[in-house]
């Protein structure tokens, strides 16, 4: 049961295939929402939206690589007719490249600032003209974006990924500016999840021992704990749960907003 009531509500999730875009997901449709799951990766995707269904939801999968301007052209008019509206984008995809900067790979920073940065604000483009007066999926909604504890503080290895989380709270601040200035009727915020364990996490350990920042993975994990108030990792449902709420009406008011969701870590 979710305490934000979403019936009615017609969601998208970016990344929704495996890890917090997948658990986003499903919290969305426990509270009451239709979802489409939209990811790069088809297989996983599929899986995601048949076990949605399994749990009782409305969810479809809809192929979207959200660096591409023409795939969001054909993934956001599919998701609406699936959906038959719009009222919620979670732009949650994302990819993490680690790495010190005096060894970056050039192709590694560029992949991240394609996929974080030119994926996120293409998506706020889709979301506004889909959800604008007007538009094909109906007046108003929420966007949530996905940015990062990383983009609240500074941890080694994770340079130039920070770089692009601090853009995907920039480009919260001036789309939630542009859509209330020119009365889309968007609310659009963002989360900063810390640390979870889903694939992307547990990789950015390992990679944080392998370039010798750490003697071992679990203690990378553990210097992330140690620097935690509420002294754990995060779990999927924690930020889960944050989304649902910036997207719910008990948000009503809230907009250009970032949401620590990191147990303390990056106060
Ligand atoms: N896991 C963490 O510790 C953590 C912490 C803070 C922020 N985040 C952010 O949360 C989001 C989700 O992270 P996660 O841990 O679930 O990662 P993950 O790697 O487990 O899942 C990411 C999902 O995004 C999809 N994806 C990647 N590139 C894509 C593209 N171009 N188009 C469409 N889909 C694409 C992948 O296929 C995958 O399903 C990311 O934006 C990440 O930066 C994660």
């Amino acid at each position: 049961m979710s305490v934000y009531d979403l019936t009615g509500r017609k969601a998208m999730v970016t990344g929704g295939a495996r890890g917090l875009g997948e658990g986003m997901a499903r919290a969305l449709a426990r509270a009451g929402a239709a979802v489409v799951v939209a990811d790069i990766r088809e297989d996983l995707g599929k899986a995601t939206a048949s076990s949605l269904r399994e749990e009782g939801a409305n969810a479809e999968f809809v192929a979207l690589d959200i660096t591409s301007d023409d795939s969001w052209g054909q993934a956001m008019p599919q998701a609406i007719a699936h959906l038959s509206g719009l009222d919620i984008l979670v732009n949650n995809a994302g990819v993490e490249i680690t790495s010190l900067l005096v060894d970056l790979d050039a192709e590694s920073a560029r992949r991240m600032l394609d996929v974080n940065v030119l994926g996120t604000a293409l998506g706020i483009k889709h979301g506004f003209r889909a959800m604008r007066p007007g538009g094909a999926g109906g007046s108003g909604g929420a966007i949530v974006n996905v940015a990062s504890v990383a983009a609240t503080i500074a941890f080694p290895g994770i340079a130039v990924y920070s770089a692009t989380k601090s853009a995907v709270d920039r480009l919260t601040r001036v789309a939630a500016m542009e859509s209330g200035k020119l009365g889309y009727g968007v609310r659009v915020n963002c989360v900063y999840p810390g640390l979870v364990p889903t694939e992307m996490g547990n990789q950015l350990a390992v990679d944080c021992a392998e370039i010798g920042l750490f003697p071992s993975p679990q203690e990378a994990a553990g210097a992330v704990i140690g620097l935690t108030p509420l002294g754990r990792l995060g779990e999927v449902p924690d930020i889960a749960d944050a989304v649902v709420f910036l997207a719910s009406d008990g948000a009503r008011f809230i907009t250009g907003a970032g949401l620590p969701v990191d147990g303390g870590m990056g106060m």
